[in-house]
């Protein structure tokens, strides 16, 4: 292995933990991060860039890894412009990005390869939502919006009331033109994560997101608000159910297909009576999942990527901690429809027991304000899931800015446990 350096793309929570994890490693010789966040300065040097354009440009003035953090770049085929120009990078191309980006054509990998998913059709109208598939599709249904809608883009329409709303809403908003109607799916959701070079993989820890705003069945989804890692509810079984039925069959289809896939691939599974379902993919670590999943890598990461980046694995497991992880998102008031921004952000003394990382936040004049829906996400380490559940929120009950939006209840099933 040989030193080198390393351009992390993106502006959250997730490449906060990405940059505090490979300002560790050893081989790391820069850090640089575009556009980053006031977070990141601790760690890395920034660069403003923020289009793909100015990234290409960025990395090839870096000469060494990049990372890709969010997806819209990868779906805009950020990783196929870097590969041309020799440069290595994590991250797939825009070809198969697609699993994430258009939920039609991973519906479509999923009926061809048969991987477990729930029942859809998609729709392009209003209209055709408000007669046919409302007459037809038995309560309680999901509706969500074709295209890139980082989880903000889903309904479930559990009554006549759920419907009015719901189409009332379409009609006025006009937010999509075309949506996926799939039947509802009972059990629990759980975050998996692995690296990929398209023909093995190597399990990252699971993880599990608190998606919805707040614990209430109705409440509006968001782009996450807290997880946890390890995943104690997930056995060995339901994680060979996983391999067997859905990582299996997706990393044939991407041999069958001679896609190259270099980079984290996600799979949002709902873990029914029938075994795992999937909810969704990702082509990228998840958020909040990466604050929890990259705290318990108990390995340098630098070696993992670069090689990921060449198409290869570093070996056939990751060592993993046996610390547990908790991560609490602090949002702004009116998150996530209307967050409120510029408001000031102070943080008190327990904060040094866990990690603070960035997301919505921005420096006027040398003051923290947020600057975004989701303003930090708090770590919590622990040697269970009960205590680093305390020091997360101990952390995060020292933090004052003005209307935040927390939710009190990521891991607290696991109190009484340990
Ligand atoms: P998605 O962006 O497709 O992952 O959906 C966002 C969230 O909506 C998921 O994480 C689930 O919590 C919920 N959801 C999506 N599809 C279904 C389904 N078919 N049944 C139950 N819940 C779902
Ligand atoms: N936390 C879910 C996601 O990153 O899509």
């Amino acid at each position: 292995m040989q030193a080198g350096n390393v351009l992390i793309l993106g502006q959250g929570a997730r490449e906060h933990a990405l940059a505090q994890a490979l300002a560790e490693s050893r081989w790391v010789r820069e850090l640089w991060a575009a556009p980053g966040n006031p977070g990141l300065t601790q760690v890395a040097r920034l660069s403003p860039a923020a289009t793909i354009e100015a990234w290409v440009d960025l990395a090839e003035s870096v000469g060494g890894l990049t990372v890709v953090g969010p997806e819209a770049p990868l779906a805009a085929g950020l990783a196929d412009r870097l590969r041309a120009r020799g440069l290595p990078v994590v991250g797939p191309g825009a070809e198969v990005a697609r699993l994430e980006s258009s939920k039609i054509y991973a519906k479509s990998v999923m009926a061809e390869m048969n991987i477990p998913t729930a029942r859809a059709i998609a729709v392009d109208s209003v209209d055709a939502l408000a007669s046919q598939v409302r007459r037809e599709w038995p309560l309680p249904v999901v509706i969500k919006e074709d295209g890139l809608a980082q989880g903000k883009g889903v309904t479930i329409v559990r009554s006549e009331d759920d419907w009015a709303a719901f189409l009332l809403h379409e009609a006025t908003a006009k937010s999509s033109s075309r949506w996926i109607v799939e039947e509802y799916l009972e059990g629990r959701e759980v975050s998996i994560e692995v690296l990929t070079n398209g023909r093995d993989y190597v399990w990252l820890p699971a993880a599990v997101d608190h998606k919805r705003l707040t614990a209430a069945p109705g409440s509006p989804n968001t782009g996450g608000m807290g997880a946890y890692s390890p995943v104690p509810w997930l056995t060995e079984d339901d994680r060979r159910r996983i391999d067997a039925k859905v990582l299996g069959p997706l990393i044939a289809y991407l041999q069958e297909h001679r896609i190259d896939y270099r980079g984290v691939l996600y799979v949002g599974c709902m873990m029914t009576e029938d075994g795992p379902y999937v909810l969704e993919f990702n082509v990228r670590l998840g958020d909040p999942e990466a604050a929890v999943v990259l705290a318990r890598i108990n390995d340098d990461l630098y070696p993992w990527l670069a090689e990921l980046a060449e198409g290869r694995l570093l070996a056939t497991t990751l060592p993993v901690s046996k610390q547990a992880a908790v991560a609490v998102v602090v949002a702004s008031e009116g998150y996530p429809s209307e967050p409120r921004v510029g408001r000031a952000i102070r943080m008190g003394r327990t904060i040094a027991r866990a990690r603070v990382l960035h997301a919505g936040t921005k420096l006027v004049n040398g003051s923290l304000v947020s600057g975004g829906g989701r303003v930090l996400t708090v770590v919590g380490l622990g040697p269970d899931l009960a205590a680093a559940r305390t020091t997360a929120y101990a952390a995060v009950d020292e933090i004052a800015l003005e209307g935040a939006v927390v939710r009190r209840d990521i891991g607290a099933e696991f109190d009484s446990v340990g």
